[in-house]
């Protein structure tokens, strides 16, 4: 039975990806890559690209917008899970591929309940990848936690209520989704004294990977969207 195949790519690092994914990266009938913005090239498609034959495959760039309006994702969604319904239908085997893990903020977590919801039917694998805060905490050399110590992962854009009080309650706070708030994560760090334990990476997987330590740095430095903070108690 033809099946639709969820395929973390890791951070951005061909090398990170599982073996797993590469067998069904190769094996599939269909490849579909989410982007945020059309003129984006697609970070996970590009991670991917050298396990994939343009001959054989079909390789689908399919748009998400990058928006919490629902009115404008919810028929994106759709869209999408009645295109890959259709390929299944037809026998092909499907892979939609994510960066990190496709069960960590990603978008395929939406198109797996209008799976659920509309074509019960369509059986569905999900392939684990290497998240990006792993990733992060290795090239930073930052354990993530140990012993009984607890971590929070929280996107940034929650807001810096939820930023503090995580920084307050758990020994360690990673934060996604920086770039948008990123002024403001720097001046609650410097309120609540924690200007030496915080780790900023950017891109980790990649040529343009950045590793910044230093408040000041920090301070000097525009992110990119694909970045995040590791922020350990001190
Ligand atoms: C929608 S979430 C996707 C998380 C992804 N599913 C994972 O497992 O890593 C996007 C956020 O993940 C983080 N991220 C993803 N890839 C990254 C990378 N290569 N370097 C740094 N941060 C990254 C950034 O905080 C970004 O805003």
């Amino acid at each position: 039975m033809a099946t639709v195949f969820a395929v973390g790519v890791g951070p951005g690092d061909p090398e990170l990806l599982t073996r797993k994914a590469e067998r069904v990266l190769r094996q599939a009938d269909v490849i579909l890559a989410p982007v945020s913005n059309p003129s984006d090239a697609s970070v996970a498609l590009d991670t991917v690209r050298e396990f994939l034959n343009a001959e054989r495959q079909e390789i689908i760039i399919h748009q998400f917008p990058m928006t919490s309006d629902k009115t404008r994702l919810i028929p994106a969604w759709q869209e999408a899970a009645d295109l890959i319904a259709g390929r299944v239908a037809a026998g092909k085997d499907v892979a939609f591929i994510t960066i990190g893990d496709p069960l960590l903020y990603s978008t395929f977590i939406y198109l797996l309940r209008i799976f659920r919801a509309s074509y019960p039917q369509i059986a569905i694998e999900i392939v684990p990848g290497i998240s990006s805060i792993n990733t992060a905490a290795a090239v930073a050399g930052v354990p993530l936690a140990e012993a009984d110590e607890r971590i929070a992962i929280i996107p940034a854009t929650a807001g810096m209520e939820a930023v503090i009080d995580a920084l307050a309650r758990y020994e360690t706070v990673v934060l996604l989704k920086v770039k948008p708030v990123f002024r403001d994560i720097l001046e609650v760090l410097g309120q609540m004294g924690r200007e030496r334990s915080a780790v900023f990476v950017e891109r980790v997987g990649s040529a343009r990977q950045k590793v910044l330590t230093d408040l000041d740095d920090m301070a000097a430095h525009t992110p990119d969207y694909l970045s995040l903070m590791i922020i350990r108690r001190n």
